[in-house]
């Protein structure tokens, strides 16, 4: 099989890493894939089981009786199947961020879902966004980029994007979250959030997407195909 190339995006919530991850790969033609959703569903399970996801024991109880699938449409949009059921559009709640937070953190949830990643990503030239992507889930990835900006501008983005949706949202809420989830995913034991020595950082404080794509697909072109 010819390898593949894998371009690994990581940072903390709203520095625009699924935006900018999503229109490079219709771009370049490669599959985008956002592992943030994996850790959502496994979450949005444990919600529904009334399961906290700070219960270690009750997350290891349930867990093998959830089967998480990646599926793609025509317009290539990434749909999270749970046992069968879409659920797609349930996940993206500010409630369900803080818990895929939160459950993530069990080392034995990540132990699940990492070879489900590394199987894309060895079967397609593939982007794939998350927290831990350059440093574990790919080590190897022919591209690291860390994508960054303030958490003040992260809020006001996620924020927009909510009131954009139809969403109920405050912005002083919407940044204690982020600041909350920063917290938990770059101070937890295993896998935490933070920039592979081999990485290229990309602050998108005073960036537009046009501006952060530039710059990312120079940052790509000088190592798929130079
Ligand atoms: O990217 P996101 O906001 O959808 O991710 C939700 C949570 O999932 C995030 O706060 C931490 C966790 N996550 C992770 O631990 N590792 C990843 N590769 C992706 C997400």
């Amino acid at each position: 099989m010819a390898k593949t190339v894998s371009i690994a995006i990581d940072g903390p919530a709203g520095a625009g890493k699924s935006t900018i991850a999503r229109r490079l790969a219709q771009e370049l033609g490669y599959c985008y894939v956002d592992t943030g959703a994996i850790y959502r569903t496994v979450a949005y399970f444990m919600d529904i089981l009334g399961i906290s996801p700070k219960d270690a024991d009750g997350v290891a109880k349930y867990i093998d009786e959830l089967t998480v699938e990646i599926e793609y449409d025509e317009a290539g949009k990434q749909h999270m199947i749970m046992n069968g059921m879409d659920v797609t559009e349930d996940i993206r709640t500010p409630e369900i961020s803080q818990n895929a937070s939160l459950v993530s953190a069990h080392s034995f949830v990540r132990d699940v879902l990492l070879d489900m990643q590394r199987d894309v990503a060895k079967k397609h030239n593939v982007i794939m966004d998350g927290r831990d992507i350059g440093t574990v889930v790919l080590p190897r990835a022919t591209v690291k980029i860390f994508l960054t900006a303030s958490a003040e501008v992260r809020a006001k983005r996620r924020y927009d994007e909510m009131i954009a949706k139809g969403q109920k949202a405050e912005l002083s809420q919407v940044l204690k979250d982020i600041q909350q989830r920063d917290y938990q995913d770059t101070h937890r034991a295993v896998a935490p959030l933070k920039q592979a020595k081999d990485a290229v950082l990309v602050d998108t404080s005073r960036l537009d997407i046009e501006g952060v794509v530039a710059a990312i697909k120079a940052i790509i072109a000088e190592k798929v195909n130079p």
